[in-house]
């Protein structure tokens, strides 16, 4: 930490008073995966499912946070890094304000992961894996960029030169090639559903 001299200051708002406001606990969904996996499609369609079952989620995507917040950062191991230790403070405070929150970033290296798992709580952090080939990735190329990391226009391209680094232990792998979109959030709300509380009537 550079700054000296700062001291912590407590609101007056409780964790349990936001989860009565908005009548659930607060979680991240943290999915993981290679460009062009799915992430962002089900994410913003996890978002739709939770705002029309009364639960208040906010996604932030790596596309987009690169826009903003994060535009000084490329994909050196470094930059990615920080991109992800970055989001997860964003995320906590989301969560801190009773938001579900769901991240949608490559984020490659375990290591990365893990650190956003403490920095959120590991009571609030839920991985996810967006299970789908490199192969299955690499011939949507919807963005062209796999086209343009083979022929070595775009260095550092995840799964082709740069490395991936699947979870583990996920709470949850999502293979987009077994099932459909509406499927993929079903699974996806019933295992954010057996890890929240819930007490609004609509969740
Ligand atoms: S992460 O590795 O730091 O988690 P993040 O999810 O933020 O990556 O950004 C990935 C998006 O940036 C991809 O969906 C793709 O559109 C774009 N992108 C541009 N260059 C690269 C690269 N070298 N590797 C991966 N993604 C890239």
């Amino acid at each position: 930490m550079k700054s000296k001299n700062i001291v912590w200051q407590d609101g007056h708002i409780t964790r349990e008073t936001r989860q009565d406001f908005f009548g659930h606990s607060a979680a991240t969904l943290w999915m993981t995966g290679l460009s062009g996996a799915g992430k962002s499609t089900l994410a913003f369609a996890t978002e739709s499912r939770l705002l029309s079952m009364g639960i208040a989620c906010f996604v932030l995507d790596g596309d987009n946070v690169r826009h903003g917040l994060n535009r000084d950062l490329g994909f050196s191991p470094e930059d990615r890094s920080e991109n992800i230790r970055r989001v997860a403070e964003v995320a906590r405070l989301m969560n801190e304000a009773g938001l579900i929150v769901v991240t949608s970033f490559i984020s490659p290296y375990r290591e990365d992961r893990e650190l956003a798992r403490t920095i959120i709580g590991a009571d609030r952090f839920l991985e996810v894996h967006m299970a789908t080939p490199l192969e299955v990735c690499e011939q949507r190329d919807v963005k062209g960029l796999y086209q343009r990391a083979r022929s070595g226009e775009v260095k550092e391209f995840t799964g082709i030169n740069s490395p991936y680094e699947p979870p583990l232990d996920p709470a949850l792998t999502v293979n987009t090639q077994q099932y459909d979109i509406n499927s993929s959030v079903d699974m996806l709300v019933e295992m954010l559903k057996s890890n929240i509380a819930i007490s609004n009537q609509q969740g």
